[in-house]
Order: C-alpha cells, then structure tokens, then sequence
C-alpha cells in the first residue's frame, strides 16, 4: 500500500500490545521521521522515547516533537509528522496524534506527541468509516484533492480547516473559531499542515508536482500556499 492508499485506512488507534519493537524497527522507523520532507526553514526536532518517558499514553513508544512555537513551525510538525504517521500504519503498526498525553520531563519547545506501537486494532475498511465534513463544506471546489484530503486527522474531530483552489495553487486556511478554538488552540495549526500532507499527497496522485509549500501571514491570517502545475 502507498502512502496515498493509507489516507483511507488509518485510524487513532487507542489500545496496544505493551510489548517493545525492537531495535531494528526502532531504527527503521527513525530513518522514516529523517527522510520526511519539512517545511522551507523549518527545522523541528524529533526523539522517539519508550513509555517510561511518558503519562498518560497507552502507547509503548511515542515520538516527540519538537519546535518553535510559531504558526509556521506547528504547521510544519502537523506536515512531517503527518507523513509519518501514515508510514507507520502503512507499515502495520497503531498510531495515535496526542495533545493530552505528555513526557514526564518538561521542556519549553515540546509541541505534541505521536504514539505508536503494536496493535491488533484493525485498519479501516474504507471512505464508509470516516466521519467527516464533505468535500463542499471545507472547499470552494469539490475535487479529487478535497475528497481525499477531507479524511486527514485532527484534534477532537474538528476539522478546522478550509481548501481555496485556484489555478496552479490551493491555500489551505485554519478555519475554526469560538469554543473550538479555544479547546484545541495551537493544535489548530498543527490540524492544518496534517491536512496539507493530505493534500500534498492527493495532488502528487494525480499527476501534479508540487512545486512549493509557503507559509503566509500569521495568527487569523495564517495560511499555506501550495503551488502545483
Ligand atoms: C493534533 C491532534 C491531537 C490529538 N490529540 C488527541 C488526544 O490527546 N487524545 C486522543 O484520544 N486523541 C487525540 N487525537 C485524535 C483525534 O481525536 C482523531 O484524529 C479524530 O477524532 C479523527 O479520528 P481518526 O484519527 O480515527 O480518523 C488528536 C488528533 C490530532 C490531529
């Protein structure tokens, strides 16, 4: 399965083997978080930790991310993370976006945490098990990219985020005020470069290069713009 394919299986997966991967998938799984592409001047850092570092996550392992705490710079963790979370339930294994779990050391530039280990939760059967908005609720355009970028996670289900086509270019805007901002606050940006993989991945499928991911603007006016031809 592809990268592509996984959009329409993954799943939060929530329960786990309490057994260690070993070191080679450890490894394996490291060499797949390095070669995710990040945002331009971005430079997140990432540390995969076992679950003695950790509270409040079912997981056996989690990666850490790390960053500035810019919009940009959470964005660019939702886009590379996001790759890797598709990687690893590609690869057979669960995964869980985590804004609630935490390490136990505390430390000024942690974001978020990505948990995975074993699991017997199966992948989703398909588009039939997502709850999401529709293509026309989150896009001025109801395309390939936007029926496929809808599935991507985000905290609490929200999906705060809108899809601007024009052409040669979609702007991918955040998109949720009043209490949902106020519950998941920065997730939301973080919520909204999970999607930009999605549809990174969706345009790439169907036969488009993308040609550049900028960040603009920032607070209500922060967005990314991808280029495509
Ligand atoms: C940024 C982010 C943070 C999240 N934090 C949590 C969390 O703390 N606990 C949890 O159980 N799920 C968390 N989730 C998982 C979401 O609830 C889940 O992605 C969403 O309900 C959609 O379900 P799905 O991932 O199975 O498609 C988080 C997801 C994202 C993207």
């Amino acid at each position: 399965m592809t990268l592509y394919e996984t959009i329409f299986t993954r799943r939060s997966v929530r329960q786990y083997d309490q057994v260690q991967l070993e070191a080679s998938v450890l490894a394996e799984i490291r060499q797949a978080i390095d070669n995710e592409k990040q945002l331009p001047g971005q430079n997140a850092r990432f540390e995969i930790v076992n679950a003695d570092r950790l509270k409040g996550v079912a997981a056996p392992h989690a990666i850490l991310a790390y960053s500035a705490g810019t919009d940009a710079a959470l964005a660019n963790i939702g886009y590379t993370l996001q790759g890797v979370d598709l990687h690893l339930q590609n690869s057979g294994y669960g995964s869980l976006w985590m804004g609630m779990g935490k390490p136990i050391e505390q430390s000024a530039d942690y974001r978020i945490l990505l948990a995975f280990g074993k699991t017997s939760a199966p992948l989703r059967a398909g588009q039939g098990d997502f709850k999401r908005k529709s293509a026309t609720e989150i896009s001025n355009e109801d395309n390939a990219i936007a029926r496929v970028a809808r599935l991507a996670p985000s905290a609490v289900n929200f999906q705060p985020w809108k899809l601007d086509f024009s052409p040669g270019k979609v702007v991918v805007r955040p998109d949720g005020g009043g209490i949902r901002k106020l519950l998941t606050g920065n997730l939301q940006k973080i919520d909204l470069g999970i999607i930009l993989k999605c549809v990174e991945l969706a345009l790439e499928r169907e036969g488009k290069a993308v040609t550049a991911l900028t960040p603009k603007g920032g607070g209500k006016t922060f967005a990314v713009e991808v280029a495509f031809e």
